[in-house]
């Protein structure tokens, strides 16, 4: 870095300049200077652009620029303590293409401050103090194409304020106190591309503000006080690209506010208290995120994103949604990721997911989801991660879990596992899966002797009592082996019967011993040739089971590599 600063400072002497003044830095023909307490004197004449930061000197006058006016292109002075420009500062300095003055105490600036810029392309007033907006400062800016008065105390902004600006493609006046805008305010602004109005205080948008901004692409009107908005207010910015409506107090859309914005990519709707959503709402268009947290919606309608072809990211989080229709998410061909939690949902339509082909993630977590359709998750192949943690669930029948079989992994946490015969076919499932479901997050809440175990620890003996023998634990182990066999079969069969293919389906966990508890005299002999055809059972799952977790080890491996596979 000295090297460098030496070199340069050697080719600028070399080059004629004769001196860089004291706390600046000069690399031909730009002059860099920061934490003066006075201009800098003797600014060599050849300097196009000078920049000064920190610095703390009170006002700025025509005689600080007279030793460069004629070469001077761009001119910043930031986080400094200007307070006053006097008038006539930049009268001589016709080439002034870019200036700013950004983190200053400036509150007012003379009137005809600018008269003579002409060929001012950028302009920037940011983080000062400015609190009246002066409609003659822009009048000679013809050619002005940035415009960024953001951070300010503005409260109004004069009806002929920008009428001068035609060549402007960005104005900023963000983070104001604007609580109102005339129809006419960007009349004639053809060239605008963008348009940033967020943190003010605007209520309402007059119909027809932004007619003129044929070639708008980004509009900025988060953290407002907007209430409603006009279903022809977007009607003729047909070129626009990203709309942000977040942080307002939006109650409803209109229908066909969104109809005619065919590039719309992106749009922000969270935070604000949305109740419903209309169908007819969204054109087609080339939206891929909808951002809908933190609103106040309780029902999702059939065809209500129909239009949403390319939509990858629909967020729905923190609503108070209690009904999804099965016909909600139609149309949606690209969704990737669906967010639907925090929300008071109780139960899921059959088919909710179904025809979204390309649906990775599902987030359903914190609601009030007891059980799931059947037929649930049907036809999503490339599911990844689906999110049922705190919800209702006291057990997952089979089907559910056969369901759930289609995602390569689920959260089942903070749920009111209820550890009884009921929840054998998750603890079986979740032996099956144990890359599916962190199994040491998945614990049983009652009964109160079983609270706070895991449900992949329970033994039969525990979640069967033995005077419930009649119980259908052990038949529903018989329905996998079997699916076709009628229950009224199963009662039929002695406890041992049933008990033998649990202790298969239970890999190694039982061991054997818990059949013993169930030995009377009665059946002793039948028990020894049972105990024989047992162990040999038993020898044999623990072998397989050796060669099947080898097996998997070896396509884990694979997995880590490869998100799609499914083990
Ligand atoms: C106006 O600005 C453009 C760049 O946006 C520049 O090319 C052109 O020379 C400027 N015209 C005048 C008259 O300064
Ligand atoms: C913004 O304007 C409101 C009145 O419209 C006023 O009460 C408030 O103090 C202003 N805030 C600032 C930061 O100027
Ligand atoms: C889809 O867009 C068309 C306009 O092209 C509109 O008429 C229709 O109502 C929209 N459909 C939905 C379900 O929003
Ligand atoms: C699904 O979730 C995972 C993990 O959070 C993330 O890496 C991935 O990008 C998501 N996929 C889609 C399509 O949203
Ligand atoms: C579980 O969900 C409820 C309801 O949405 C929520 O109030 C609670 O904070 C959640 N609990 C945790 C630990 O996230
Ligand atoms: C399962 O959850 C526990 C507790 O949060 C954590 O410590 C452990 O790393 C998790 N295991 C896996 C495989 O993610």
């Amino acid at each position: 870095m000295e090297l460098l600063l030496t070199l340069l400072l050697l080719c600028s002497l070399h080059s004629g300049v004769l001196s860089c003044p004291d706390g600046c830095q000069c690399s031909e023909p730009r002059v860099h200077c920061s934490g003066l307490p006075d201009f800098p004197s003797a600014v060599p004449s050849s300097t196009s652009t000078l920049y000064l930061s920190q610095c703390s000197f009170d006002s700025l006058k025509p005689e600080d620029l007279a030793g460069f006016s004629d070469a001077l292109n761009i001119f910043v002075i930031k986080d400094s303590g200007v307070r006053e420009v006097r008038p006539d500062t930049f009268d001589s300095t016709p080439n002034v293409a870019a200036l700013a003055f950004t983190g200053t105490e400036i509150q007012d600036l003379p009137e005809a401050l600018f008269q003579n810029l002409q060929k001012l392309n950028s302009l920037s007033l940011k983080s000062s103090k400015l609190s009246v907006l002066r409609p003659q400062w822009f009048s000679p800016l013809t050619n002005l194409s940035q415009l960024d008065l953001s951070r300010n105390l503005f409260t109004s902004v004069p009806v002929e304020t920008f009428h001068p600006l035609t060549q402007v493609q960005y104005i900023s006046l963000s983070a104001n106190n604007i609580s109102h805008l005339s129809v006419e305010t960007f009349k004639g602004l053809s060239e605008m591309r963008i348009l940033r109005l967020n943190k003010n205080m605007l209520q309402e948008l007059p119909l027809g503000v932004f007619d003129d901004l044929v070639n708008l692409e980004e509009l900025s009107l988060h953290d407002n006080l907007i209430t409603h908005l006009h279903h022809d207010l977007f009607s003729k910015t047909v070129r626009l690209q990203k709309l942000f409506l977040s942080h307002n107090r939006l109650t409803t859309l209109p229908q066909g506010i969104f109809l005619n914005l065919p590039l719309l990519s992106q749009i922000s709707l969270y935070e604000n208290q949305l109740e419903s959503l209309v169908p007819g709402l969204f054109g087609p268009m080339a939206l891929q995120e909808l951002w809908l947290y933190d609103n106040k919606l309780s029902r999702l309608e059939d065809d209500t994103f129909r239009n949403l072809t390319q939509l990858r990211l629909l967020v729905l989080s923190r609503n108070h949604i209690s009904h999804v229709s099965g016909g909600a998410f139609r149309g949606l061909e690209q969704l990737g990721e669906v967010s639907l939690h925090t929300n008071l949902l109780t139960t899921l339509q059959a088919g909710t997911f179904q025809g979204l082909p390309s649906l990775v993630n599902i987030s359903l977590e914190h609601n009030f989801i007891s059980s799931l359709p059947s037929g649930f998750l049907q036809g999503l192949s490339h599911l990844g991660q689906i999110d049922l943690s705190n919800n209702s669930f006291p057990n997952l029948p089979k089907e559910s879990l056969d369901a759930l079989g289609a995602a390569e992994e689920v959260l089942l946490q903070q749920n009111p596992w209820r550890c009884d015969k009921d929840i054998v076919p998750l603890r079986d499932w979740l032996k099956l899966h144990p890359s599916k479901v962190n199994q040491t997050l998945v614990l049983c809440e009652s009964p109160l002797s079983l609270s706070g175990e895991m449900v992949t620890a329970q033994t039969d003996d525990i979640l069967i009592p033995l005077s419930s023998t009649e119980e259908p634990v052990v038949t529903s182990t018989e329905k996998r082996r079997k699916p076709n066999t009628p229950p009224t079969k199963r009662t039929t069969e002695s406890p041992v019967m049933k008990t033998t293919p649990t202790s298969e389906q239970e890999e190694v966990t039982s061991s054997g011993q818990d059949q013993n508890t169930m030995v009377s005299g009665d059946t002793s002999i039948i028990l020894i040739v049972v105990a024989v055809v047992c162990t040999a059972v038993i020898i044999t799952v623990i072998v397989s089971c050796i060669c099947w977790r080898r097996n998997k080890s070896g396509k884990g491996e694979i997995g880590r590599g490869n998100k799609n596979s499914v083990l």
